[in-house]
């Protein structure tokens, strides 16, 4: 059967390639003497989220409402928690009704953004590498696709004269992400300043992604609320998935400009229902009885990244400190690269050798060429029990 063109610029690629490569090597090992599969390949964590909110959810989950559709009207306590939270955390007062939005996922909301605020052929920007829902949402929204390549030369600095001022001018709309992945690096709040500054000098809608915003390891991870601005031409995403370890429960919000938060209100208004009463009463303990959580769970974090770097680097993988938690970015090395493999040819030899799955760089944008993200999403002994595998196959390629 025929389907859109639109469907079709999509693309699965990369990405789809690393799953089923993923899944054959599931089956085929399966029931042999195969080492079993090691997925290091999503950012989906092993840690638990708080209990509070898990029993919230309980609590929450026979009562009749729960099952019943959710209106917008239904998630005002919801909203409300998010307007303490935003409080609290960055001192910046939102008004619950008309600058806050509950969404079913953060990568929901910076999809959906672009057909809300763009017609078809407005000329948007995102990161390269970046977050594929970025660039997926601008391809369904049909819009023209402008890309800052981020360098490891610039130390991933986003370089705004790289786009000429006319370029600027044509933009409708941009997308940042810092703590940025794939590159796993915190970020200034002076580049979003920036941004900020650019968008509204441009008139351009600045959506900022920011799932990790209290993970960062090293330093201060930048927040778009905390540009003066955000109330003219911004909106930021944030997540329960990361911080609060929540992922498969879909649950997320928008803190942005009234306007647009109600134009994504009124687009998601034909798509969803909200998400359930029961699951919004996790998010609201998690915020309001565990708002510390992702704080806790950053010595974790810390430690897999520095004894899975010293294990890489004890094996000749010179690995860049990222300083956020989650991932690594790792370089392809140079004896692969002169044996012709590109990131996603090695990932796939890795994978077949060894049964450790990462991520091709390539999936994320050009600027993902020859690098491979792992996510440090295991206990760190199973981290540096993968990375113990890796040394016959590194050792025989060399
Ligand atoms: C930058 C970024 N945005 C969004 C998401 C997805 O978040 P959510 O689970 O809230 O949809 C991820 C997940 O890895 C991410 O890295």
């Amino acid at each position: 059967m025929a389907t859109s063109r639109r469907l079709g610029r999509l693309g699965r690629g990369v990405f789809d390639r690393n799953d089923r490569r993923k899944q054959a090597y599931r089956y085929t090992s399966a029931g042999t003497d195969a080492l079993p599969l090691v997925d290091l390949s999503l950012g989906s964590t092993d840690l638990p989220p708080p209990a509070v909110a898990l029993e919230a959810i309980e609590d929450a989950l026979r009562t009749p409402e729960s099952s019943s559709y959710c209106l917008q009207a239904a998630t005002r306590p919801f909203r409300e928690a998010v307007a303490a939270w935003s409080k609290r955390r960055f001192g910046v007062s939102v008004d619950p009704d008309r600058e806050v939005l509950l969404l079913v996922g953060s990568q929901e909301g910076t999809a959906h953004l672009p057909l809300a605020v763009l017609d078809p052929g407005d000329a948007a920007l995102i990161l390269d590498p970046s977050y594929p829902s970025h660039r997926g949402g601008l391809v369904l929204a049909d819009a023209r696709i402008e890309r800052l390549q981020l360098r490891q030369e610039q130390c991933w600095r986003p370089d705004f004269n790289a786009l000429s001022n006319s370029k600027w001018d044509q933009l409708r709309m941009m997308v940042f992400g810092f703590p940025h992945n794939p590159t796993a690096q915190v970020g200034e709040q002076s580049w979003l300043a920036e941004a900020m500054e650019r968008g509204i000098r441009h008139q351009v809608v600045v959506a900022h992604d920011n799932p990790y915003v209290d993970l960062a390891l090293e330093g201060d991870a930048p927040a778009l609320l905390l540009c003066p601005g955000w109330r003219e031409w911004g909106i930021e995403f944030f997540s329960f998935s990361k911080g609060w370890c929540l992922g498969g429960f879909r649950l997320a919000f928008a803190i942005g400009a009234e306007p647009l938060i109600t134009a994504l209100r009124e687009l998601k208004g034909v798509v969803d229902f909200n998400q359930s009463l029961a699951l919004q009463r996790g998010a609201i303990a998690a915020l309001s009885d565990a708002p510390d959580w992702p704080q806790q769970i950053l010595e974790v974090y810390r430690e897999r990244r520095d004894r899975t770097l010293a294990a890489l680097g004890a094996l000749g993988w010179h690995v860049p400190c990222p300083s956020m938690a989650l991932y690594l970015w790792l370089p392809v090395p140079t004896w692969a690269k002169q044996q012709g493999f590109n990131d996603e040819t090695l990932a796939a030899d890795l994978l077949d050798r060894t049964g450790i799955a990462l991520t091709p760089g390539s999936g994320f944008g050009s600027g993902g060429d020859d690098w491979l993200r792992l996510a440090l999403v295991q206990p760190v002994e199973d981290l540096e029990a993968a990375v113990a595998r890796m040394g016959p196959w590194w050792h025989a390629h060399i």
